[in-house]
């Protein structure tokens, strides 16, 4: 196992990757040398991986003719008569009858901060039911967290291949090359398309070494490549806008690899839940999956924030989220079961968002539920929700404000929580 606090290293074909150098006079194979870089050269640590394929990428780029896809959107995208500041909550996103591939089937939701800058984030559906054909994508814009609701997909990237499903995630970074198959369809899931600093593990602080998600749990692919001249087309997204080029054969060209620059999965079920264990509880944050930071130590541009099953154990503890406003702004989704704070309309493939410094909490039944509830330890089954959460507001589309299933009333579901005061001591 090569590597010193670590990189991968695979080949599809034996000698391929060069060894104890880089970028030999001639590579084997006849492949061409090349580096993708994640960071800039002198980040700390970098991020690049060098790639030996049998065309360099300037044979996979030809023109670019600009083209549109009118349900993707970037930041900044303010839609002067839709109102963000509200608590908002959909219905899932109905399947099409359309054929819609990973391109034409995302549909964003949110933006927040800016793309030209490269801060803050965008937050999509996808409803994808047909594969892409000779067709290939990246984005110059963003690295994308792929989280699966319904289906299966699968990557087929520069680096290797990357099939996943729900209770899974993916994380495909910026500039890597792939086309989206749909293997068992049709697939719907959320997409946090990370503008800024990559996604990383975060700090465990006092946790220490364990628990949360551990890194030997992400997994990366080996390396599988195309030999295929067809005609395709590669669309690029770029500083919000998308283009597309002309090129004779598949750029899925990549023999053998060596970095840490490539995508990876996860299985959400390998993430180990730390909470309370006596009484109170602490911040969410403490379900954190992945950050992406912003610069600003502790404030981050985006996490990944997970709600899974845990046992709830606390004593003499109000147990669901207490009530709170929140600089952050917190987009939910949900991918199957139910979610503690509120019982109903919170719908596997639903989304609510919570932006910044709006309070939100527990419905009446939630509330009185808690509140009443025998405390003995309790299992909370059949639950995985997560949250996109960034420091940034998050703006509504046109798609998210009028097309897809806002519910009206969400905002009701505070209305019957009843004034107990009454100025007597001790009542409860
Ligand atoms: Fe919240």
């Amino acid at each position: 196992m090569p590597g010193f606090g670590n990189d991968f290293e695979t080949e599809a074909l034996p000698g391929a990757l060069p060894q104890g150098m880089n970028s030999p006079q001639k590579c084997n194979y006849g492949l061409y040398g090349e580096q993708l870089s994640g960071t800039a050269f002198t980040a700390d640590p970098p991020e690049r991986t060098w790639t030996y394929r049998i065309r360099p990428s300037v044979k996979h780029s030809t023109r670019y003719e600009r083209i549109d896809l009118p349900y993707w959107k970037s930041a900044p995208h303010v839609v002067e008569d839709v109102t963000s500041l509200g608590q908002y909550r959909w219905d899932p996103v109905p399947h099409s009858d359309e054929a819609l591939t990973w391109l034409t089937g995302m549909r964003t939701m949110t933006t927040a901060g800016d793309v030209h800058t490269q801060i803050g984030m965008a937050a999509h559906i996808y409803l994808v039911n047909t594969s892409m054909d000779d067709a290939y994508f990246y984005s110059a814009d963003s690295e994308l967290l792929v989280v699966p609701q319904e289906g299966r997909l699968r990557f087929a990237t520069e680096l290797g291949i990357i099939d996943i499903e729900p209770r899974e995630i993916a994380i495909i970074p910026r500039g890597l090359v792939y086309r989206v198959e749909v293997l068992d369809g049709p697939c719907r899931g959320f997409v946090c398309e990370n503008y800024g600093q990559k996604f990383e593990l975060p700090g465990r602080g006092p946790i220490g070494a364990n628990c949360l998600a551990n890194p030997r749990d992400f997994k990366a692919p080996v390396a599988a490549f195309e030999d295929r001249e067809v005609p395709s087309t590669l669309t690029i997204k770029w500083c919000g806008q998308f283009h597309e080029t002309k090129i004779a054969q598949s750029p899925l060209d990549v023999v053998a690899w060596h970095g840490n620059y490539a995508p990876v999965k996860y299985d959400l079920r390998n993430y180990c839940p730390v909470g309370a264990i006596l009484f109170d509880h602490p911040d969410p944050s403490i379900f954190t999956v992945l950050t992406a930071p912003s610069g600003v130590p502790g404030t981050a541009n985006i996490d990944f924030v997970l709600f899974r099953e845990r046992w709830m154990v606390a004593e003499d503890t109000f147990r669901p989220p207490w009530y709170h406003k929140n600089i952050m702004s917190e987009l939910m989704g949900n991918i199957y079961g139910q979610y503690d704070a509120k019982p109903q309309g919170f719908a596997p493939g639903g989304i609510s968002l919570h932006n910044m410094m709006l309070p939100h909490g527990p419905d009446r039944n939630a509330f009185e539920g808690a509140s009443n509830a025998d405390l003995k330890p309790e299992k909370l089954d059949n639950t995985m929700s997560f949250m996109f959460e960034t420091r940034f507001p998050q703006q509504l589309t046109a798609f998210a404000g009028r097309e897809a299933p806002l519910q009206d009333n969400y905002i009701d579901c505070w209305d019957s929580l009843e004034k107990k005061f009454d100025g007597t001591p001790g009542r409860k």
